[in-house]
C-alpha cells in the first residue's frame, strides 16, 4: 500500500515500456515489507536534465537510468563512484540527503549473470557488438575478469575510444568491419547494443556469421530474433534478463541496505514471462 511516507524509486529511459525492473523491485519491497514503489518515467534525450533536477525537487529517493542516458546522465550528478567514473556509464543513482551519487552495477550484473550459468571469462575471446553506456560496463567486466575483447560498434569513433579508455586494462581489439575470420576466433558473442528493443529494428549481426560453437548472450530481453537465429544454429544462448536480475540486486542493495530475495524474484519474473 502507497503511504505518505512511502519511499519513491524509478526508473528514466527511452523506450521504458518493456522495463521489466519494476516488477523485480515492487516484489522484493513487498516480500521484505519495505515502504517503497518503484516506477517508470518515459524521459526523453531533451528532458534528461529537468528529469535529474526533479529526482531532488521531488526527493525521489533513487533511480535506474537505462537506455540511451547512461553517459549523459553523468554531467548532472554531485559524486560519481569510482567504478561508474571510470567506465564512463552511470545505471544507478542513489538520492543522499539532496546529494545525487552515480553507480555502475552493469558491469557486475553482467559478470554474475554469467558466473550463474557457468560460463567462464578468462582467456575467452569475446566479441562486443556496440559501443554505448551497456557495453563499457560490459567491456570493463570482461577485461577485470581476464577475458579478451575485440569490440565492433556501427560507430567506429566509439569503439576506438573504448578501447582507448580500457587498453590497459588487458586485452582490447577494434573491428572496423564484421568479417567472417574473426567468427572462428571467437568464443561468445555478445549483443551489447540496443538493437532488438523494438520490434523493426535490424539484426546487430547477420546471423550467418554464428557457428554453433559461439555462445550468443543479447543484453536485451526477453527474447530477440538474433536469439532465435542463435538456437536455430545450435549457439547456447543466454538472454539479458540475469544481467537485469543482477545489476537490479546490486541497485536495490544501494538504495535500501538490504539484500533482495532473488529466489522470490526469480520465480515472479519467471511467471512474467510465460505471458509474453
Ligand atoms: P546503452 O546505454 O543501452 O548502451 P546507448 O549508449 O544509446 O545505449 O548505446 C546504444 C548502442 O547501440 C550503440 O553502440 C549504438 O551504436 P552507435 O554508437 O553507432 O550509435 C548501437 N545502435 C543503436 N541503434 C543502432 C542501429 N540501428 N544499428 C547499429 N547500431 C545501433
Amino acid at each position: 500500500m502507497i503511504t505518505g511516507k512511502t519511499k519513491i524509486i524509478g526508473i528514466f529511459g527511452d523506450p521504458v515500456e518493456h522495463t521489466l525492473s519494476p516488477i523485480i523491485h515492487n516484489e522484493a519491497f513487498k516480500y521484505l515489507g519495505l515502504d517503497y514503489c518503484y516506477v517508470p518515467f518515459h524521459v526523453k534525450k531533451k528532458d534528461l536534465k529537468n528529469a535529474i533536477i526533479a529526482i531532488k525537487a521531488l526527493n525521489i529517493k533513487g533511480v535506474n537510468i537505462t537506455v540511451p542516458h547512461k553517459e549523459a546522465v553523468i554531467q548532472y550528478l554531485d559524486e560519481i563512484s569510482d567504478e561508474a567514473k571510470y567506465i564512463g556509464a552511470v545505471n544507478t543513482i542513489l538520492n543522499n540527503e539532496g546529494i545525487l551519487k552515480g553507480f555502475n552495477t552493469d558491469a557486475q550484473g553482467f559478470i554474475l549473470s554469467l558466473k550463474e550459468e557457468s560460463i567462464l571469462i578468462k582467456e575467452k575471446n569475446i566479441l562486443i557488438l556496440g559501443a554505448g553506456g551497456a557495453a563499457k560496463a560490459i567491456v570493463y567486466g570482461i577485461l577485470k575478469e581476464g577475458g579478451k575483447v575485440y569490440i565492433y560498434n556501427r560507430t567506429l569513433s566509439k569503439a576506438l575510444e573504448i578501447k582507448e579508455k580500457f587498453a590497459n586494462l588487458g586485452f582490447i581489439e577494434v573491428i572496423p568491419h564484421i568479417e567472417q575470420s574473426i567468427n572462428e576466433k571467437v568464443d561468445i558473442i555478445v549483443n551489447a547494443t540496443s538493437l532488438g528493443l523494438k520490434k523493426d529494428d535490424p539484426l546487430p549481426i547477420n546471423p550467418a556469421f554464428l557457428l554453433s560453437k559461439h555462445i550468443y548472450y543479447d543484453i536485451v530481453y526477453p527474447e530477440t530474433l538474433l536469439m532465435n537465429e542463435a538456437k536455430k544454429i545450435g549457439c547456447k544462448v543466454v538472454g539479458g534478463i540475469g544481467m537485469l536480475l543482477w545489476q537490479a540486486v546490486e541497485a536495490f542493495k544501494i538504495w535500501t541496505e538490504v539484500e533482495p530475495p532473488v529466489d522470490v524474484i526469480k520465480k515472479t519474473l519467471n511467471k512474467v514471462l510465460t505471458k509474453y
